[in-house]
């Protein structure tokens, strides 16, 4: 990994495997993101951009919370009478978490371990997976404070859970677990706690061991065909065909498809190994 600045509100390692993590680190305050946390991990995606070792990317958060959402006292008070620097964060804050993220050219997964309120659910949401521990507790509790889920998570909600189970939650702000997150749609899996870490590792592990460039084709049009129409979506694949093939060197028909009709591996059943 290159050289890091020393960072005061997150926390970036390296595991086997071509594995990044992530970590929002300010424990004592729940994770909540703070302006300096946001401009940290603005900051540490771009380095997580040009590092060629890390191939997925885990999000996930130090002690008993994963994200408390945006810091009431340090940003939604505490700037109130500066509205420069209110708009500065808040726009610095809706560019890494709803656009860099989805953007970014490698996969991102949220290893959800504990609170996760507000905006934590829209970075739960902006993340391409996301693993929770049963009792990890989530809620847009924004409603409990007489404000409204603002930022971008009303529009991570309508996204993923299903719109009567978004209205609920966010009309009452009730707090709901990972249980419920995995059947609303917010994550792919809710597990025990104790195999949180190894079920998120096995599952990164897997997805690391794929090709990065067919993996950043594979989310490029994931996220991006959603807007577009049917007509526009096949052209813009049909571009990305043709860029992969390049990036690539051709390699995905030379080694991947040739392997296959040399019966070397069924890619129906798993991947070439290297
Ligand atoms: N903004 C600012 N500070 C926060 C915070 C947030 N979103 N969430 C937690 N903290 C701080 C608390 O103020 C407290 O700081 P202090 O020790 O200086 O007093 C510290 O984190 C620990 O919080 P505490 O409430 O004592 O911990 P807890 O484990 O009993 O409860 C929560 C955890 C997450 C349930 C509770 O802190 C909470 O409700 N936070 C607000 C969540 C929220 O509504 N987020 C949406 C924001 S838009």
């Amino acid at each position: 990994m290159p050289e890091t600045p020393s960072w005061e509100t997150i926390a970036l390692s390296r595991e086997e495997g071509g594995i990044a993590v992530l970590t929002l680190n300010r424990p004592a305050k729940r994770n909540a993101m703070n302006p300096r946390m946001n401009e940290e991990a603005a900051a540490a995606l771009e380095v997580l951009r040009y590092d060629a070792e890390a191939r997925v990317v885990v999000l996930t958060g130090a002690g008993e919370a994963f994200c408390g959402g945006m810091d009431i006292k340090e940003f939604l008070v505490g700037l109130k009478d500066k509205p420069d620097e209110y708009d500065r964060i808040d726009r610095l804050t809706y560019e890494w978490r709803a656009r860099t993220l989805r953007r970014f050219p490698k996969p991102v997964i949220a290893m959800v371990n504990g609170w996760t309120f507000g905006g934590g659910v829209s970075l739960v949401e902006s993340c391409d997976l996301a693993i929770a521990a049963e009792d990890a507790t989530f809620g847009v509790s924004e409603i409990n404070f007489g404000m409204f889920p603002a930022g971008p998570v009303t529009r991570s909600l309508t996204r993923l859970a299903r719109p009567r189970d978004g209205l609920l939650h966010a009309m009452t702000g009730r707090p709901f677990d990972g249980r419920a997150a995995e059947r609303m749609g917010l994550v792919n899996l809710a597990v025990p706690r104790a195999s949180l870490r190894d079920e998120t590792f096995a599952l990164a592990r897997e997805i690391a061991s794929k090709d990065p460039h067919a993996l950043r084709a594979t989310k490029e049009s994931f996220w991006l065909t959603q807007e577009m129409s049917h007509d526009a979506a096949q052209d813009y694949v049909s571009a990305k065909y043709h860029e992969l093939t390049q990036r690539q060197g051709g390699s995905w028909r030379e080694k991947g498809a040739q392997g296959f009709l040399d019966k070397a591996y069924k890619p129906g059943l798993g991947g070439r190994s290297a």
